[in-house]
This record gives C-alpha cells, structure tokens and sequence, in this order.
C-alpha cells in the first residue's frame, strides 16, 4: 500500500478542555501500533492545538488539524485564524471545505481556493472535503457535482501539490444522521474521484493521493469501509468523541 490510510477525528464543536484533555490522554495513553503508512489526525477546536500538540508529540504518527482556516493570510480581521497561526503552534494538518462551513458559512469553491493555496503555502496538508447533499444523491447527478467541486477548488494546483492534498468525501446525507454510505456506494465515488484525478494529474499521481470517506463512521463499519480499494481511511465526528471507538476505528485502517 503505497499511499496513507488516516483515520482523522472531527471533533467539530464538542468538548470542554478537560474533555478534550481525558479524551487525548485516552489516546495516547496506549501504543497505537500504527504501521509505516497510517496515520492519525486529530481535528481539535482551536484553543486546544497547542495543547493537542503537545500532549501528543512523542506518538510520531498522530498529526493535530485546525478544522478551518481563514481564506486571509493576515490583519483585521477579527475572529478569524491565520494559517501561519496554526502552523505556528504546531499543528499540521487543516480541514478545509467541510460541509457544515459551505452550509452554515458560505463558503463557496472559489473562497475555498485561498484557502487551500494558503494551507499549503503554509506547508500544511489540507483535508479538502467535499460530498453532494441527499436532493442530489436522489437525482442522481452526484458523480458530476462532487468532481466539479474538485475542479473548481483543487485543479489549478501542480503535480506536486496536488499529492500534499488529502480528499475526503462526505455525503451531506450521511452525515451525522447514522445513514452511513454503504461500503459500495463509498468504493464507487471514490473511483470516481480517482479517475477525475488521474484524467487530471495522471494514473500515477491519482493513486498517491489518499481519499478519506466520511459521513456515520463507527467501529461497527469501519473495517467493511476502510476495506474497499479505494478508501483510505475516513473522517470521523461522533465516533471520534469516545476514546474506544475511535481506537477501533483506527485499528480497521488497512
Ligand atoms: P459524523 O461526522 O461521523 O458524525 O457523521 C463526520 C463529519 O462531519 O466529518
């Protein structure tokens, strides 16, 4: 297996620090016994990077994300998080485009441009999501939709950043409602994506890049999702808030 499997948490808006903090030391409290190309990333509230860092710097395979970014590199613009920032406390990784901040902050293809340029100017890898909403699924126009969030936000870049970038896809449907895909729907996107990016990139870099699926990931389907060819591991919400289910689902990684 030559490209990353990753079992990456969304812990979106949940936790108190001392939450957060039992969470982590549950985590790190056992070796994760993760081979060469699998890794785990863990996608914290932004007052807990510094600490997720920290508590997790001896595990050399556990990554901490920022869960967005701002599409600005600096100034007045209050509220907002650089992504110098998040570099500077030593995450490494940022989730860019979840379907929540396109739904509920509008964030468009084009705004989520400057900010993938951003994350990787900034020598982070972006977890780019994307994924079609159930009215879409039911037209069945969805491979069309989710390539095309693809070609508007990720196909200017270069060979070689187009390998720094994660891609995670998340049916709107699935997504916190426990109507997980099932493990062929997942396998038949992701191909679908894959090709979208080998007509783009090449075969060669297309089977480099890893595709995370997201949407009601639990240890109950971990291991039938993460099986599928091409599936690299998965972006997960609610699950990653319980220490032992999140350590199952990282052991189903391939
Ligand atoms: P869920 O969320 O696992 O709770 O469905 C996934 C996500 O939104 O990233």
């Amino acid at each position: 297996m030559t490209r990353n499997q990753i079992a990456a948490a969304n812990w979106k808006m949940h936790l108190t620090y001392a939450e957060a903090v039992d969470l982590l030391n549950a985590l790190c409290q056992q070796p994760l016994n993760l081979q060469p190309h699998q890794q785990v990333v863990l996608g914290v509230p932004f007052p807990y990077l510094l600490p997720a860092v920290e508590k997790t710097k001896s595990h050399s395979q556990v990554y901490i994300a920022a869960q967005n970014c701002s599409d600005k590199l600096q100034g007045a613009f209050t509220g907002e998080t650089a992504v110098g920032m998040i570099a500077s406390v030593g995450a490494t990784f940022v989730i860019i485009g979840h379907s929540e901040r396109r739904e509920y902050f509008n964030e468009s293809n084009a705004v989520l441009t400057e900010k993938v340029n951003l994350t990787l100017a900034q020598q982070l890898t972006p977890i780019f999501c994307c994924g079609e909403a159930l009215a879409i699924r039911e037209s069945g126009t969805q491979n069309a939709f989710v390539a095309q969030q693809l070609q508007e936000s990720l196909f200017h870049l270069s060979d070689a950043q187009i390998k720094k970038v994660v891609i995670a896809y998340e049916p709107i449907w699935a997504i916190g409602t426990g109507k997980t895909a099932s493990a062929e729907q997942a396998q038949e996107m992701h191909a679908h994506l894959r090709t979208t990016l080998a007509q783009r990139y090449g075969a060669e870099t297309a089977a480099a890049i890893s595709i995370l699926y997201g949407g009601s990931v639990k240890a109950a389907n971990a291991k039938e999702l993460f099986g599928m060819p091409d599936v690299d591991g998965g972006l997960v919400g609610g699950a990653s808030l319980q220490a032992a289910e999140f350590l199952q689902i990282i052991a189903a990684l391939k």
